[in-house]
């Protein structure tokens, strides 16, 4: 059974073997997180994830880390958008952590990182996504290591109060 830790910080500094942004279908990086680990990882990401796109909502894909070495692996998910919880969006989130899991231990990863997926530009509340995300790593315990980073301080107090629970 791995470890779940909830940390405060960026995700692009993680040292584990795979870091999973929250991405849109063309992988083509973004603003958010996706921004972020794309300046971070360089141009190489965005062509490596052209060849694979589109990525559906909940599916995960992974490319190679490029600049964010010794991060092996990218993994690409694509979050729902919130449309008020009646369409889906549960599940679509609980996805984005199992197939992202799924992804991790074919590619023999120890360790990966998580953001917040879908709380920020997608809008889906952050004290349900952060019960989602507990229950789903928690679901398939198949990485040794597993952290959630929070980037701001409601988004660390919500998921260390699920993990804690
Ligand atoms: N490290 C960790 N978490 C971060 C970082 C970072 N460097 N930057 C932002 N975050 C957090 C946000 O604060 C939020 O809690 O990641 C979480 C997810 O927010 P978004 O990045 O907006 O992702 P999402 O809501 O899933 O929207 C995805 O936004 O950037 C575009 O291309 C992306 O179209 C896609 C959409």
């Amino acid at each position: 059974m791995g470890t779940i830790e909830v940390v405060l910080g960026d995700i692009t500094t993680e040292a584990v073997d795979a870091i999973v942004t929250a991405a849109n279908e063309s992988l083509m990086g973004g603003g958010g997180v996706d921004g972020a680990i794309h300046r971070a990882a360089g141009p190489r990401l965005a062509a490596a994830g052209a060849e694979l796109a589109p990525c559906e909502q909940g599916q995960a894909v992974a490319t190679p880390a490029f600049d964010l070495a010794p991060v092996r692996y990218v993994i690409h998910t694509v979050g729902p958008v919130w449309e008020g919880g009646g369409h889906g969006e549960d599940q679509v989130l609980t996805d984005c952590y199992l197939h992202s899991l799924r992804l991790a231990v074919e590619l023999g990863v120890g360790s990966i990182a998580f953001p917040a997926i879908a709380t920020g530009v997608y809008g889906f509340p952050v004290p349900r996504a952060a019960e989602i995300a507990v229950r789903a790593v928690r679901s398939l315990p198949i990485i040794d290591r597993i952290r959630l980073v929070a980037f701001d301080r409601e988004t660390y107090d919500a998921l260390t109060r699920c993990a804690g629970s």
